[in-house]
């Protein structure tokens, strides 16, 4: 037992806490798989005064706390290695109330995405904000990450969502941000700088989330491309055609691993790249325009889905690849540039990976609408763990470089955390780094929260 842990013990002991190893372990990590979990002690407050309690416990023992939510991050953010509080948010998990008038649901930080997606359903409305850890990812840590998902190009980022935030400041004190207005010109819109913010700035405890109209009826339509410039022309001409929902696309390897997984093969052949898009129901025009790909080349193959079934099938071939690779340990790149420059980067990434990394297995897939590519890097049987760390260090720097080359950014909705520490100056000048230091030192002058994530500590 650690001091700490008989510490909080003796000054909360009505708060549910454990330093069994197991839980240290499970709740010390999120999906990568690079450092060691060792926190001291996790922590699952009942109430927004327990998270306070902990907040000023930790600041009198100087002991950091890591906010946690499902542990489903893809950069290290929820990580604890170094001795913290892992402060748990499972049990801060209700729906709060729904406003009919404002269309807005308020929820507490730990509830479940699929959990909140399913009771904006039950009023009639959505909240259009889908990951494929919908299931696992909680309120709390998509607002940290800023969450991304596969319906940014229909409805924008978590940011969009958010009508007000309730955090716990780095001194335990509730802050409200925004109440929930539409408009509001007072000022710095601090809620804005806590999205984002992974950990470091405050403790989300309740959000005021917006909602909307239900989706359309849609269709999802998967093809198979001859080449990547296919791809963004297969895009811009849906675009232009159709009301997109989501544009997905995949290469031949990542299928390849979806189906070594246990998915069924959709084609007879194989292809280079694969897509899959939903649209507001338009069978006639997405037959057209599929039709005019075929002809004109930058479609050779697909389906249109004729059935609720087709849709899940389609959609598994996608959302199913992060799952199907995990086993084989991958480094993840996350990578923004705007779509007019997706072929050029692509292909400059595409020329490094097979002149300095032959022997990578480099999967390649993501939100082509938001110009967002995910970069899964396999080890190759060769390597040793050290080793593969290593090569994939080098990879990115240089992956970095040509980032910075094409005006994108490192990382487009995982975050930072960890992983991505090292690289934030291909994204980001150094005027911006230090006036994102200066917050972090104004709001958190201790370096409470989640230190050494985003920057070093
Ligand atoms: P965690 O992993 O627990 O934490 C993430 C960060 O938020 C950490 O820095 C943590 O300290 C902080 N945090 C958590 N809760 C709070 C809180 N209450 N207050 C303050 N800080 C907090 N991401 C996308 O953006 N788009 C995708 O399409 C996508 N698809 C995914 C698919 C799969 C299969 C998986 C495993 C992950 C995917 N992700 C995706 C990544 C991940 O799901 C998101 O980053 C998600 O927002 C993390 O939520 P979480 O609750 O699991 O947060
Ligand atoms: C996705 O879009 O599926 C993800 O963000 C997860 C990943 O990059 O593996
Ligand atoms: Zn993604």
């Amino acid at each position: 037992m650690s001091k700490i842990f008989d510490l909080i013990r003796q000054a909360l002991p009505e708060l549910a806490v454990t330093d069994d190893a197991s839980a240290l372990v499970a709740y010390g990590k999120d999906w990568t798989h690079h450092w060691t979990p060792a926190p001291c002690l996790v922590a699952w407050p009942r109430s927004i005064e327990e998270v306070q309690e902990i907040v000023r416990f930790a600041a009198k023992h100087d002991v950091a706390i890591v906010p946690s939510g499902g542990r489903t991050g893809l950069s290290g953010g929820a990580v604890a290695k170094d001795g913290e509080i892992v402060l748990s948010l499972d049990k801060l998990n209700r729906i709060l109330s729904f406003n009919d008038v404002d269309q807005t649901m308020t929820v507490e930080a730990g509830a479940v995405l699929q959990v909140v997606q399913e009771a904006a359903a039950q009023h009639g409305l959505q909240y259009p904000v889908d990951l494929g850890a919908r299931g696992s990812c909680t309120i709390g840590g998509n607002i940290a990450t800023n969450a991304g998902g596969i319906r940014v190009l229909k409805y924008g980022n978590t940011r969009e969502w958010i009508a007000g935030i309730t955090i716990v400041n780095a001194q335990g004190e509730v802050v409200e941000l925004n109440k929930g207005l539409i408009k509001n010109s007072s000022g710095y819109d601090l809620r804005h700088l806590m999205i984002g913010s992974e950990g470091t700035l405050g403790i989300i405890v309740q959000a005021e989330l917006k909602l909307t109209k239900p989706l359309p009826e849609s269709q999802v339509m998967l093809l198979a491309l001859p080449d990547f410039a296919s791809v963004v022309q297969a895009f811009t001409s849906l675009r232009a055609g159709l009301s997109l929902q989501a544009f997905e696309f995949f290469t031949d390897v990542a299928l390849k691993r979806v189906i070594e997984h246990g998915a069924s093969n959709p084609f007879d052949d194989t292809y280079p790249y694969y897509v899959v898009t939903e649209f507001d129901a338009d069978e006639e025009g997405a037959l057209k325009l599929f039709e005019s790909g075929l002809e004109q080349g930058w479609i050779v193959d697909g389906a249109l889905s004729a059935s609720n079934e087709h849709k899940v099938k389609f959609w598994h071939l996608r959302e199913s690849i992060t799952e199907s690779i995990a086993p084989l340990k991958p480094y993840k790149n996350d990578i923004s540039i705007r779509i007019s420059r997706l072929r050029d980067f692509l292909s400059d990434a595409e020329v490094l990976f097979a002149r300095n990394y032959p022997d990578f297995e480099v999967i390649w897939f993501g939100h082509i609408g938001d110009g967002n590519l995910h970069i899964s890097i396999t080890k190759p049987t060769a390597l040793s763990a050290e080793e593969f760390a290593t090569h994939c260090a080098a990879a990115t720097n240089e992956l970095a470089a040509l980032i910075t080359t094409h005006g994108g950014s490192i990382s487009a909705e995982h975050g930072i955390g960890l992983l991505k520490r090292d690289y934030l100056s291909s994204t980001r000048s150094d005027e911006e780094i230090a006036m994102m230091q200066a917050v972090k030192a104004a709001l958190d002058p201790a370096g409470l929260l989640n230190p050494g994530k985003i920057f070093a500590a």
